[in-house]
């Protein structure tokens, strides 16, 4: 039996565009933007290369695309990408750097606050040897998804920048939750990325637009990127109506993002009182809470999500006896309340 209301605490994927935003995408003044007619999406693009620092940017179809972009940008066939081994690229984006790039990944282990070890890195570095491929690419991941919502510091990721200076590699931040990263942290997104080469940011997932994430870095690079986006088919045409959803974004929906983390603090503090759960990954500290369901638990987690959906309650289990809840614009308190209600019920 379903319940009347549904609360989707899978992912900020599932945001909706607001009323305000739909109306924006309805008036927005279209182009072929293949021919780089668009008016909105250069808009679009124009503003987010300003906000984030960097000199150029593209509207790609999503996160997914726009990492597979840089790395084929910067990478040739056999080079390889220094990654951590939670990273999204590496564990969730079909492989495609490998399949479509014939880029290799070298993963190096995260530690528990998402950083990738600087010591981990230098001995990633391939030799110069014709038996070994070549490191070409470092990419970084900000918020760190997999790591808890981890949001890596500026200082940090400037010594990442000067590592990968030092060794003539390119350097990539998945910033998919960059805003989370930078709200969280109280500092610009501009900050964060500084010292990047270049960096993707989604606008279809905490800031709620249907489509679309936006790659940003030199011009030269993203008129690379340009072209293998046309090779991918993702070039687009009166794409307009989608950017109009991301400018809106980025002048209304970046600012409130620091209501999920609170409210992700509420839904935590609830969870540990839970018997039979106990919080995980360090969590919160963005928009994400992850918990391990103990053995004393009288379910599983599998168990768990089965009736949680029965409840009205959706999550997703996101490692063995572990489940995650994402807080996000269409979950309220009343969401909050009510899933803390059902799981006290059920455990
Ligand atoms: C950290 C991170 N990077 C990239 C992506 C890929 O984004 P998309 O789903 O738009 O391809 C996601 C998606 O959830 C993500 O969490």
């Amino acid at each position: 039996m379903m319940a009347e209301k549904i609360y989707d605490f899978r992912s900020d994927t599932v945001t909706r565009p607001t009323k305000a935003m739909r109306a924006l995408m309805a008036a927005a003044e279209v182009g072929d933007d293949v021919y780089q007619d668009d008016p909105t999406v250069n808009a679009l693009q124009e503003k987010s290369a300003k906000l984030l620092g960097k000199e150029s940017a593209l509207f790609v179809t999503s996160g997914t695309m726009g990492n597979l972009l840089a790395a084929l940008a910067y990478c040739q066939r056999g080079d390889e990408v220094i990654m951590g081994e939670k990273g999204h690229t590496f564990l969730h984006e079909a492989g495609g750097v490998s399949a479509l790039g014939g880029v290799v990944i070298h993963t190096v282990p995260n530690q528990a606050d998402g950083t990738l070890s600087l010591v981990d890195l230098e001995k990633a570095l391939r030799n110069e040897d014709i038996h070994e491929p070549i490191s070409r690419l470092v990419i970084l991941e900000n918020t760190q998804n997999a790591c808890g919502g981890m949001a890596l510091s500026v200082d940090y990721t400037n010594k990442v920048a000067a590592f990968a200076r030092e060794h003539k590699l390119a350097f990539h931040i998945d910033g998919a939750r960059v805003f989370n990263a930078a709200v969280n942290l109280g500092v610009p997104a501009s900050e964060l990325v500084a010292q990047a080469d270049s960096v993707t940011f989604c606008l279809s997932k905490g800031l709620c637009c249907p489509v679309g994430s936006v790659l940003c870095g030199t011009h030269d690079f993203i008129e690379r990127a340009r072209r293998l986006r046309k090779m991918l088919g993702g070039g687009m045409r009166q794409a307009g109506i989608l950017a109009a959803a991301g400018i809106y974004a980025l002048d209304h929906m970046v600012e409130r993002l620091e209501e999920d983390h609170q409210r992700a603090s509420m839904l935590a503090k609830g969870l540990a009182g839970i018997r039979g759960l106990s919080l995980a990954k360090g969590s919160p500290y963005t928009n994400m809470v992850f918990v391990n369901v103990q053995n004393e638990s009288r379910l599983t987690s599998s168990e768990l999500v089965e009736k949680l959906l029965n409840n009205g309650i959706l999550v997703n289990e996101s490692g063995r006896n572990e489940l995650r809840f994402v807080t996000h614009h269409d979950v309220g308190d009343d969401a909050v309340e009510a899933c803390l209600k059902v799981l006290h019920t059920l455990l």
